[in-house]
């Protein structure tokens, strides 16, 4: 059983151990202090008892939402947490007005792929060297809603 809570400071260190478990380059403490700061951030966080298994970041611009970061820690995959997450997040954005969520993702994620896709997400193009740690592709993706 876990939660579902919107994010808050006491969070960010959970949230930092599963980034730098699951990132190459992963964000730093400042960046997720700024994220608490900005109006436009909106984080999700899952919670088993008080340990943070899993987040999602996103930012909300007029009728779009645009994902940010997603990641659970490596000992709770494939329990159906990101999935949830996204979902929780496709609903609660809905009620805000969104009317459409996109991401990148790296061409080589293909387990993240798949998550997007099982959710509805589509495929809408790809952003050449978007990453900049290894000149990788992005796939854009959308899920209208
Ligand atoms: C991608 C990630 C967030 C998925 O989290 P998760 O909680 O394990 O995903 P879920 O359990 O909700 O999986 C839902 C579906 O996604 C797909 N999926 C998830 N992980 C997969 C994997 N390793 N291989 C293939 N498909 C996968 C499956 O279709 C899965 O459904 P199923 O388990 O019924 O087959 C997680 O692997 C992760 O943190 N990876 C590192 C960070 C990352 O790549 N983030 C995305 C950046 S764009």
């Amino acid at each position: 059983m876990y939660l579902v809570v919107p994010m808050e400071e006491r969070h960010i260190p959970g949230i930092l151990e599963i980034e730098k478990l699951s990132f190459h380059t992963p964000w730093s403490k400042e960046a997720f202090y700024q994220e608490l700061k900005n109006h436009f951030a909106f984080y999700l966080v899952a919670l088993d008892k008080d340990k943070v298994v899993g987040y999602i970041g996103s930012w909300i611009i007029l009728d779009e939402c645009h994902i940010t970061n997603v990641a659970v820690h490596p000992q709770y995959r494939r329990l159906g947490i990101a999935k949830n997450l996204i979902k929780i997040l496709k609903d609660t954005v809905k009620i805000k007005g969104v009317t459409g969520i996109t991401l990148e993702v790296r061409v080589s994620n293909h387990s993240a792929q798949n998550l997007y896709k099982s959710l509805g997400f589509l495929e809408y193009g790809i952003r050449k060297g978007y990453y900049t740690d290894n000149n990788e592709d992005a796939v854009i993706m959308w899920l209208k809603i």
